[in-house]
């Protein structure tokens, strides 16, 4: 997984709508005196406003080098004495007593980023006593076909032209089993949003996950689908980050397909669609199946087709991977 650099914990920092949605549910859901703990504290934002909700105690855990900023904001802000801090992955982490509330957001583009999930999970069944809730309570990823021309452009059809006489075509196929972080900006939807599958954080189990999307399109010519999640923090408090929402903090995840679709009316396109985490990253599988009067296409793409690989990478992989005992 990147690490988050000082500009991104800024972004964070500065987004007044994810901001305000997490005050509201913890203003919401933290007991008086409530224990609460802080997966990936990184600023200590979400400490800090455990602390304005009235929380006794607050355990923050961060395994990047932005804790020593987190412990100065925490002292400035006067709620130092309720923060203990823990460098450290939450993975390692040992807590003397067992929380009401769990509060995080380790995500990336999606929630699927890295260890999250399984991070999630871990603290949940160790951490968090019976009957505590989880902030956010559930995430529900959506997805839409779009129309993404310039993003397309560069990293799919680059490899299509030649330069300087040099043509880069042996590399498209590859190209197109990406998956990569876009901004709400860079594309259009084209047509009607569905559930893609919700992450239930109070019962999660797995960290990978499957499931299917059907849309019925409209006439157009579309790159690919993205997919992007909304939160339900607590309750009714809810935060959205998917076109329309205006808020371009996290982005979507755009998949993109080998060529171009172009649909008529009445045209249907379905993707079987899969998150599977292997060691400390995903593999995105998705199965595309495009119908329409008469006309039939598919195509099949992986991320694991968009990783380079050599023999020497390979075998270098297999040698972490025993090391890691994965
Ligand atoms: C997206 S930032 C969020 C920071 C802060 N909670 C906020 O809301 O502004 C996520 C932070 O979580 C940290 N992190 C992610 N997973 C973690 C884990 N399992 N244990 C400790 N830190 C983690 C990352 O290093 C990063 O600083």
């Amino acid at each position: 997984m990147k690490p988050y650099r000082l500009r991104d914990h800024a972004r964070m920092f500065g987004d007044h709508r994810r901001n305000g949605a997490y005050a509201a549910a913890l203003d919401r859901v933290v007991p008086p005196r409530g224990v609460v703990l802080d997966i990936g504290t990184g600023t200590g934002l979400l400490a800090m406003l455990a602390c304005k909700a009235g929380a006794a105690r607050v355990y923050a855990v961060e395994s990047g080098a932005i804790i020593s900023l987190a412990r100065a904001l925490a002292a400035h802000n006067g709620v130092e004495d309720r923060i203990t801090f823990f460098e450290q992955s939450s993975l390692t982490l040992t807590l003397p007593e067992q929380v009401d509330v769990i509060v995080s957001d380790i995500r990336g583009v999606l929630p699927f980023a890295g260890t999250a999930l399984v991070s999630q999970i871990d603290a949940r069944q160790r951490f968090l006593r019976s009957g505590g809730t989880m902030v956010p309570g559930i995430d529900v990823i959506q997805g839409a076909v779009v129309s993404a021309p310039r993003i397309y452009g560069d990293l799919i059809e680059v490899w299509g032209r030649s330069d300087c006489g040099i043509d880069g075509a042996p590399v498209r196929a590859a190209a197109a089993q990406q998956v990569i972080a876009a901004g709400i900006g860079d594309l259009r939807v084209l047509s009607d949003v569905v559930e893609w599958t919700a992450i239930d954080y109070r019962a999660l189990t797995s960290p990978s996950a499957s499931g299917s999307l059907k849309w019925r399109m409209p006439a157009g010519s579309a790159h690919g689908f993205a997919l992007w999640f909304d939160a339900r923090l607590a309750d009714e408090i809810v935060y959205d980050t998917g076109p329309g929402s205006g808020d371009d903090l996290y982005g979507v995840a755009f998949f993109p397909w080998p060529e171009p679709v172009v649909t008529a009316s009445a045209c249907t396109i379905e993707v079987d669609l899969r998150a599977d985490l292997v060691g400390d990253s995903y593999v995105w599988t998705w199965r595309t199946r495009v119908a329409a009067d008469g006309f039939r296409r598919s195509f099949d793409q992986s991320t694991f087709g968009g990783s380079p690989l050599s023999p020497v990478s390979l075998r270098a992989h297999v040698r972490q991977a025993t090391i890691d005992g994965t």
